[in-house]
């Protein structure tokens, strides 16, 4: 007997067998329940998710002899004819290979006659968008008026390349990539039919290469099948996809968390030794990375993406870690990404981010700061019976440059009207002269305010320049720029803005000098405290000098 691949065995064959497009099914049947077949279908969506299939079922419902509505019989010479691809009613037209007008033309001669045995005539077109526009402009006339027993469905991966003339007139579909979990719940149920041993760790390293493609998933197992046989552990199919090991991956993270650079050698050229792609290794890594951050966001697992026993883990070094430090970070290797992927080095360049990250982890212990702030919080108000204290004792802020304000509530803080917009416009101007491509994505932020610790400005919307200060030299830079000008250590906060700008630089009125220096010894000693834990300075102290 000849072997079936398992995408073509497993094909659904009725709409409740058809995984992750309910939203498609239940419609269709609905409507052929209530009788309101429209005339032209067009299912668009990515590859292997089940519109050739869907086509096909609604075909033989809207053909089938028996069954109620909406269910096919998958026993009448109709249902049978159009599973084996030879019924003379439903037909089958790859777009790719009839593009032409003449074949336009011949299926609109063919469209007058009668179904030979059925109810309609349906032509199910595949890859639509690859007609040429003569033919489109051909079936368009037959989709205005097509004679009651002909019905169209339309496929197609690319809906944009299809003109508007066409989907007006189509009843559209979109069908969506298959979620992780239902893959590997489907192939779970496959494996077990087919005799086939497989852990659900290793279904689901299958299921996350497939990117929400059941064939994909289908055919993946097939080849692992074909590799290992009917006992696959899970070593071979990471073996046979080059997928990355996920244990090397929980080990990396480890390393870069604890802050092991040494630890990251190894591990590096462990990747190496065992012939792994760098850059694979490396997107797989942000990908967990991405599942940290997701995890201390959700508990829903299944934006993780993985098996259970990798979720606990994930979840359980998230925890450790701390969302500021899991997001720095991420960003910090998502600017790193690029320089990755072009290089001729890719190890050096691997090796110098990961080693980079874990003195950045080691320096953004956010949560400890938080903590020794809390503490010494406790001790102020202990002790401010006899001194208030300074509001304007400033603290030094390691992971200023990496800290958007309202990130998460993507709040604009504009309210805040300042007077001193004059300032901003003089020491654009003053950039101007140094350092024209700061001064040219500065220009179209927005000026927040500014007094004598603080300078806030919020983010242009363009993504490139919103992202432009998250680099900590460019952000150095700009604090440079701004302490010559100021004459004073001010600390410039980037808060994230939704709003439309609506002021922009201006022409400069006048220079002026900034702040004076001021220095203090008389503060209480817990604020003398705060100032050399965090090595900060103390600019204006009036509430306390008193
Ligand atoms: N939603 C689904 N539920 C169950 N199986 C599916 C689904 N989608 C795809 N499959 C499996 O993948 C195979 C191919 O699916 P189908 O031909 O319907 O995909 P398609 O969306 O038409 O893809 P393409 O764009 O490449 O033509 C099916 O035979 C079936 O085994
Ligand atoms: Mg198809
Ligand atoms: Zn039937």
């Amino acid at each position: 007997m000849s072997y079936e691949v398992l995408a073509r065995k497993w094909r659904p064959q009725l709409f409740q067998d058809v995984i992750g497009q309910e939203h498609i099914t239940q419609t269709l049947i609905n409507a052929i329940k209530g009788g309101r077949i429209a005339h032209a279908y067009l299912f668009a969506g990515p590859r292997g998710v089940g519109k050739t299939s869907v086509a096909r079922i609604l075909a033989k419902a809207m053909n089938c002899q028996n069954g109620e509505p909406g269910i096919p019989c998958n026993k009448c010479r109709s249902c049978i004819d159009i599973t084996d691809g030879s019924s003379v009613d439903v037909q089958e037209i790859d777009g790719a290979s009839n593009r032409g007008i003449d074949e336009i033309r011949e299926l609109r001669e063919n469209i007058r006659y009668m179904p030979s045995s059925s109810r309609y005539r349906i032509y199910i077109i595949d890859e639509v968008h690859m007609l040429t526009l003569p033919a489109f402009n051909a079936l368009l006339k037959t989709l205005e008026e097509p004679p009651a027993h002909v019905k169209f469905i339309f496929a197609t991966t690319e809906s944009h390349k299809v003109p508007i003339t066409i989907l007006s007139r189509c009843q559209r579909f979109d069908f969506k990539r298959i979620p992780t979990a239902q893959i590997i719940s489907h192939l779970g149920k496959i494996s077990q039919e087919e005799g086939i041993a497989i852990s659900k760790s290793g279904l689901a390293l299958i299921a996350g290469e497939a990117e929400g493609g059941m064939r994909d998933a289908e055919s993946l197992l097939d080849q692992v099948v074909s590799y290992a046989g009917l006992q696959i552990e899970d070593r071979h199919i990471a073996e046979i996809l080059g997928i990355i090991d996920r244990d090397l991956i929980f080990e990396t993270c480890r390393a870069i968390i604890e802050g092991s650079p040494k630890e990251c050698l190894k591990l590096i050229d462990k990747v190496y030794n065992y012939g792994y792609n760098i850059r694979e290794y490396y997107n797989t890594l942000m990908e967990q990375f991405r599942n940290l951050m997701v995890s201390l966001i959700t508990q829903e697992d299944h934006l993780l993406n993985m098996n259970e026993i990798d979720i606990k883990e994930t979840r359980r070094i998230a925890q450790k870690a701390g969302f500021e430090k899991i997001q720095v970070l991420l960003n910090f290797m998502i600017t790193r990404e690029e320089d990755l992927r072009f290089s001729f080095c890719p190890r050096l360049i691997l090796e110098t981010t990961m080693i980079k990250m874990c003195y950045l982890g080691e320096l953004l212990s956010f949560d400890d700061l938080l903590k020794k702030i809390e503490s010494l919080e406790k001790r102020l108000i202990g002790a401010s019976h006899s001194h208030a204290l300074p509001e304007s004792a400033q603290i030094s802020d390691p992971t200023a440059p990496w800290k958007l304000e309202d990130r998460e509530k993507g709040q604009a803080e504009v309210e805040i009207i300042s007077k001193t917009d004059n300032d901003w416009n003089d020491f654009l101007n003053y950039l101007a002269g140094k350092n024209k491509l700061m001064f040219n994505i500065l220009k179209d932020w927005k000026f927040l305010s500014l007094d004598e610790k603080v300078l806030k400005i919020s983010k242009g919307n363009q993504s490139f320049s919103s992202k432009y200060f998250d680099d900590q030299e460019r952000y150095n830079q700009i604090s440079g720029y701004c302490r010559d000008f100021f004459k004073s250590d001010i600390k410039i906060k980037i808060v994230v803005n939704n709003q439309p700008h609506s002021e922009t630089w201006k022409e400069p009125v006048k220079k002026k000098q900034y702040l004076r220096h001021k220095t203090d010894k008389n503060f209480p000693p817990p604020v003398q405290d705060i100032i050399q834990m965090f090595q900060g300075k103390l600019l204006e102290g009036d509430s306390a000098t008193k």
